[in-house]
């Protein structure tokens, strides 16, 4: 060989390794959300003000369940600002550390994706300057905790900002928090979500550091909100006005649907991150039919789109599982894990 094919060949390297370099820039956080694929929340469980005060206690035969069912992932909604210190070091309870640990070991135990995340700090949404400096802090001690856990545990930073961590301000908190967890979690996939409640469109408003490849951004989806939620005493009594609508699937229904997935999407590629519908539901006190109709367009939609999701949730007020006894709310299910495309009617 002489000196110039070999330095062709050398060249010819050099380039391929460089394509190979820009095609897998960002590729983990893509092979990683396909395998979240289709999950579950396990609400209002360690998101309570204290487990078990909202009528969920998480069992090790909950993540069985999930897993046999045909569910690859879960989302665990988590009030660590309840299970720490409010002044300087804010150490976060060793005990408390121990419970999530457990849904951790459990959930990997099961081959699930595992999805940490931080929810209903509610302080953080009235007073976020006060609160910044806790949130990092709590963040750079579950970022040492789990450090060593497998790609198949994911960091989720917020649960829904909204009030007065507006964009700007949310844009600034999770770049911070980013830089700091980077330093013990180099390349673990986190999940971010645009403010307003993870509302989609918010999603021109949300900015993410350009050199972080491994992030996931998280959308929520409870539209038609009155469908939804009512019924909802929790977001307030005019819920109750709401009872009796019903979600039929007409054309226009379908379509809005559609529209806004396909921002979400568009939104995706335009800045090449994987999308995951992190939360999506209805409440009980609407009709089964209308639930499982919207449930499953709403998946479909979304698998259509490329999207992971995780239904809200398990086994309370928008359950899929019924707990008491025990068993599968059988509509619901076949909604979510359905391969057809053929919506209940
Ligand atoms: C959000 C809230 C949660 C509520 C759900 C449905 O995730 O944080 O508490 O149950 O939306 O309203």
């Amino acid at each position: 060989m002489n000196i110039n094919r070999k330095k062709l060949l050398l060249v010819m390297l050099v380039i391929s390794c460089l394509g190979c370099f820009c095609f897998t820039a960002g590729d983990k956080a893509f092979s990683i959300n396909k395998k979240l694929g289709r999950g579950i929340n396990l609400g209002n469980a360690l998101e309570a003000p204290k487990e078990g005060q909202w009528g969920i206690t998480l069992r090790k035969e909950y993540l069985e369940l999930i897993k046999q069912a045909g569910f690859d992932s879960i989302r665990v909604p988590i009030r660590w600002s309840a299970h720490a210190e409010k002044n300087a070091p804010y150490t976060i309870d060793p005990n408390f550390f121990e419970r999530v640990d457990w849904v951790i070991d459990n959930s990997l135990s099961n081959s699930l994706y595992v999805i940490i995340n931080m929810h209903h700090y509610e302080e953080i949404f009235n007073d976020p300057n006060s609160h910044a400096e806790r949130f990092i802090e709590l963040w750079k001690q579950i970022a040492e905790q789990y450090k060593n856990q497998p790609d198949s545990v994911l960091f989720e930073f917020l649960n829904e900002p909204h009030n007065m961590l507006d964009d700007d301000k949310w844009n600034k908190l999770s770049a911070e928090t980013l830089k700091e967890v980077r330093k013990t979690n180099p390349d673990r996939i986190v999940l971010i979500g645009p403010g307003s409640w993870n509302n989609l469109g918010k999603l021109d408003k949300l900015q993410l550091p350009a050199d972080d490849d491994n992030i996931i951004v998280t959308i929520h989806y409870y539209e038609p909100f009155q469908f939804t939620h009512q019924g909802a005493s929790w977001i307030g009594e005019q819920t109750e006005s709401w009872l009796g609508t019903k979600w039929t699937g007409t054309d226009g229904q379908k379509t809005a649907v559609i529209k806004d997935f396909e921002k979400a999407c568009r939104w995706g590629k335009e800045h090449n991150k994987p999308v995951n519908l992190g939360e999506f539901g209805a409440n009980s006190k609407a009709d089964m039919d209308s639930r499982a109709r919207w449930t499953s367009f709403v998946a479909r939609q979304a698998e259509m789109q490329g999207f992971s999701w995780h239904y809200w949730e398990f086994c309370a007020y928008f359950g899929v599982y019924d707990k008491d006894n025990h068993k599968w709310r059988q509509p619901l299910l076949k909604a979510l894990i359905s391969d057809s495309n053929e919506q209940p009617d």
